[in-house]
C-alpha cells in the first residue's frame, strides 16, 4: 500500500513525479504529496487530502519546481487520512522523507525522539524515520547516505524509502526490505518508484533492489550497497511494456477494460504452455517435471481474490488431479502451527505478487520442510516470485482496478494448468487431458460470447441499485466463485454481499429472504444442478427475487420472482472461469448505478503490502 516515487536530474522533475503519483494511485488514495529542493535549495512541499488531482490543484495554486524530488500516494495505516499525515515528512526543514511499509517499533523511537524535543506533526510510524535521518546527520555528522543506512539498522519493519536533504543537493537516496521498489535507469537522470508502470513513460531499464539494499542515486551516478554496507552491482533489466501498457484507452473504467481483455489475457497466459493437448511440464520450472512425479499433497495459500482462485483449484485437484489440497488464508496460515506432510507441494497464488501476508507465509514455509514453492502470480520482478522457487505467471497485463477480474480468471487458467501436470502423474488419462487443454484453448471464444450479455446483465443491474443485501448462491466449485461474485460486489458497489454454498441456505440464511435480499445463482447444467434447483425453490417460496446465470441447457424457467440469464453452453471443468465474467459485470454496473468510484472503492488499494 501507499506508492513512491522519487526523480534526480538535470530537467525540472515535477511532471514526472506527478505523473508517476497518478500511475501508482491505485496503491492508495487517501492523500498525495510531493517535496523537492527548489532553486534555492530549500525544501518546498506540497500536500492534499484525498487523490492526486486535489495534490494538482494545490499545485496550481503554488507550484513547485526543483532537480530533486519524492512524492507519495498514501494508503493510511497508522493515523487518519489526513493533511498532517500526509508525506513527505519533514524535520527542521532539512530533510524530506517518503515511505511505504509499516514501522514496527516506531512507538519506542517516537519516544526516545520525543525526550530529545522533537516536535511531532503527524500520527504516522513514518514521522520516526526523518526525525533520525536528521539527527543521525546533525549530531552524528553523518551524511545523507550513511544517515540513511544507520536509520535503517534499526528500524522494525517493512520501508521503501525515498529521502532527500538541503545539505546534499543533487541527492536522492533510496532503501528497500519488505516493500517494493524499483529503480529507473534514465539517461543522466535516475528515478525510484514503487513499481515500473510508474516509470514507464521515462525510462524502460530498471533495477530491482534486494532486501535491505540501500542506494546512493545521482543524476549521473547510482551506488548501491547491501544491507551489511558494502558496495553491490544489480543488474539492469530492460521491460518490453509500453509506455501506454497501464492506460485505459476508450474504457470509462480500468475495471471495465480488465473485464473487456480477459479473453486476450487468457490467451497469453495459455501461449506455449499447452503443446500437442498437452500442459508443458517446463512452464512451471525447469526442474518441475522430474520434481512433480514426487508431489503427493498440495498446500495452498493466499488472499482475497487469490484465496479464491485456490478455492477452484483445491475443487479441482481432488477431482481431477487425484491430489489431497489444503487451502488457507495466509493471514490465518502465517500465524499457526502446521503438520508438513512429506511430498507436500507450497503453492501461493497473488496478482501482485507483493501482498504482506502471502509473502510471509511463503517466508515462514520456506522452513517448514515443503518439498517445493510455486507462486502463481502476475508480476515477474515480484517479491513473491523472487522467493519462490518456481513461478508460472499470469501474463494478465497490468491491472489497475482494485477489484481484480483478468487477474481472477488467468489464474484459474494457471491453476488448472497445474492441476493437469499433477494429475496426469496420478491416474489422469492422456484423453482426459487432451479434451480439457481443448477446452482451455477454447475459453476465450467462449468468453467473448459471454461479454456479449453485458446489456442484459446492465438491466439486471437496476434492480440492485437501492439494495443492501445480496446473497450468491453455487455449489461445488461454483461455490467459490459465488464468493468471488459477493466480493466484487461489495467491494466497488458497498452493497453487503454473502456467497453461500446453497445447501447450506437452510441452515440459517434462508431466515434473511424477502424482497429487498437479491439472490444470485450460478447454475451451470452439471450433476448438482437438481440440488441447486430445489435450493432455489426453497428461495422462491419464501418470496425471494432469484437472478440466475444458468447453462443454455439448464432445465431451469424464469417465473415470477425468478429471472434466468443463459450463459452459453460451456464443458464443465472451465466452468468457474466462464461464469465468473457476468458476476463481474453485475458488480460492475451496480456500481455504476450506485456512482461509487469503481476503480478506486473506499478505503481500499490495490497491491496490499501491509499486514
Ligand atoms: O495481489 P494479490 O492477489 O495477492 O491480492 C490479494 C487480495 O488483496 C486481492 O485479491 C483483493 O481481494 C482483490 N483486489 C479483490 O478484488
Amino acid at each position: 500500500m501507499c506508492g513512491i516515487v522519487g526523480a534526480v536530474a538535470h530537467r525540472l522533475v515535477t511532471p514526472v513525479l506527478l505523473e508517476g503519483l497518478k500511475r501508482l494511485e491505485y496503491r492508495g488514495y487517501d492523500s498525495a504529496g510531493i517535496a523537492v529542493l527548489d532553486s534555492t535549495n530549500q525544501l518546498a512541499r506540497a500536500r492534499a487530502k484525498g487523490k492526486v488531482r486535489g495534490l494538482e490543484e494545490v499545485m496550481q495554486t503554488t507550484p513547485l519546481n526543483g532537480r530533486v524530488g519524492i512524492a507519495h500516494t498514501r494508503w493510511a495505516t497508522h493515523g487518519v487520512p489526513s493533511l498532517e499525515n500526509a508525506h513527505p515528512h519533514i524535520c527542521r526543514d532539512t530533510v524530506a522523507v517518503v515511505h511505504n511499509g509499516i514501522i514496527e517499533n516506531h512507538e519506542t523511537l517516537r519516544a526516545e525522539q520525543k525526550r530529545k524535543g522533537h516536535n511531532f506533526s503527524s500520527e504516522t510510524d513514518t514521522e520516526v524515520i526523518v526525525h533520525e535521518i536528521h539527527d543521525k546527520m546533525t549530531d552524528g555528522g553523518l551524511d545523507l547516505l550513511a544517515a540513511v543506512q544507520a536509520t535503517v539498522s534499526i528500524l522494525e519493519g517493512a520501508y521503501a524509502l525515498g529521502v532527500i536533504s538541503t545539505e546534499e543537493p543533487g541527492r536522492l537516496v533510496t532503501a528497500r526490505k519488505g516493500s517494493p521498489l524499483v529503480i529507473g535507469v534514465g539517461e543522466r537522470e535516475h528515478f525510484i518508484a514503487s513499481d515500473i508502470f510508474a516509470l514507464l513513460g521515462e525510462t524502460q531499464r530498471f533495477i530491482f533492489l534486494e532486501e535491505g539494499d540501500v542506494a546512493d542515486m545521482r543524476a549521473d551516478s547510482i551506488t548501491i550497497y547491501d544491507e551489511d554496507g558494502n558496495k553491490v552491482e544489480r543488474p539492469i533489466s530492460e521491460t518490453k511494456l509500453a509506455a501506454d501498457s497501464a492506460e485505459k484507452g476508450s474504457y470509462r473504467h480500468y475495471m471495465e477494460k480488465e473485464i473487456y481483455e480477459q479473453p486476450q489475457a487468457i490467451s497469453n497466459t495459455l501461449e506455449g504452455r499447452i503443446i500437442n493437448e498437452k500442459v508443458v511440464d517446463e512452464s512451471f520450472g525447469p526442474d518441475a517435471s522430474a520434481a512433480f512425479d514426487l508431489v503427493k499433497r498440495v498446500q495452498i495459500v493466499a488472499c482475497g481474490t487469490s484465496f479464491h482462485a485456490g478455492m477452484v483449484a483445491k475443487y479441482w485437484l481432488e477431482s481431477i488431479a487425484n491430489l489431497p489440497c489444503d487451502i488457507e488464508v495466509a493471514s490465518e496460515y502465517r500465524y499457526r502451527p502446521h503438520i508438513v506432510s512429506e511430498g507436500t507441494l507450497f503453492v501461493t497464488i497473488s496478482q501482485s505478487g507483493e501482498t504482506a501476508d502471502t509473502l510471509a507465509a511463503l517466508k515462514e514455509a520456506k522452513n517448514m520442510g515443503y518439498a517445493h514453492t510455486l507462486a502463481i502470480c502476475n508480476v515477474p520482478e515480484s517479491s513473491i516470485v523472487r522467493e519462490s522457487e518456481w513461478a508460472l505467471m499470469t501474463r494478465a497485463g497490468p491491472e489497475i482496478g482494485v477489484a481484480s477480474t483478468k487477474a481472477f480468471t488467468t489464474q484459474l487458467v494457471a491453476l488448472l494448468l497445474l492441476v493437469v501436470a499433477l494429475g496426469r502423474r496420478n491416474g489422469l488419462k492422456a484423453e482426459k487431458e487432451a479434451q480439457i487443454t481443448r477446452q482451455l484453448i477454447n475459453l476465450p471464444a467462449e468468453i467473448e460470447q459471454v461479454l456479449e450479455l453485458d446489456q442484459e446483465i446492465k438491466q439486471w443491474a437496476k434492480c440492485f441499485g437501492d439494495k443492501h443485501h445480496a446473497l450468491y448462491l453455487g455449489r461445488g466449485e461454483q461455490y467459490p466463485v459465488a464468493m468471488e461474485g459477493a466480493l466484487k460486489l461489495k467491494e466497488i458497489s458497498y452493497i453487503h454481499a454473502e456467497a453461500y454454498p446453497a445447501g447450506e441456505l437452510k441452515h440459517g440464511p434462508l431466515a434473511l429472504i424477502d424482497e429487498e435480499m437479491p439472490v444470485v445463482a450460478v447454475a451451470p447444467n452439471n450433476e448438482l444442478l437438481e440440488k441447486l434447483k430445489s435450493n432455489l425453490q426453497e428461495v422462491q417460496a419464501r418470496g425471494g427475487q432469484l437472478f440466475v446465470f444458468a447453462d443454455a441447457n439448464a432445465p431451469l424457467d424464469a417465473a415470477p420472482g425468478v429471472k434466468i440469464l443463459r450463459v452459453a453452453e460451456t464443458d464443465e471443468v472451465v466452468a468457474p472461469i466462464v461464469y465468473t465474467i457476468p458476476l463481474q459485470l453485475l458488480s460492475y454496473h451496480a456500481a455504476l448505478i450506485k456512482g461509487t468510484d469503481v476503480d478506486q472503492p473506499r478505503n481500499l488499494a490495490k497491491s496490499v503490502t501491509v499486514e
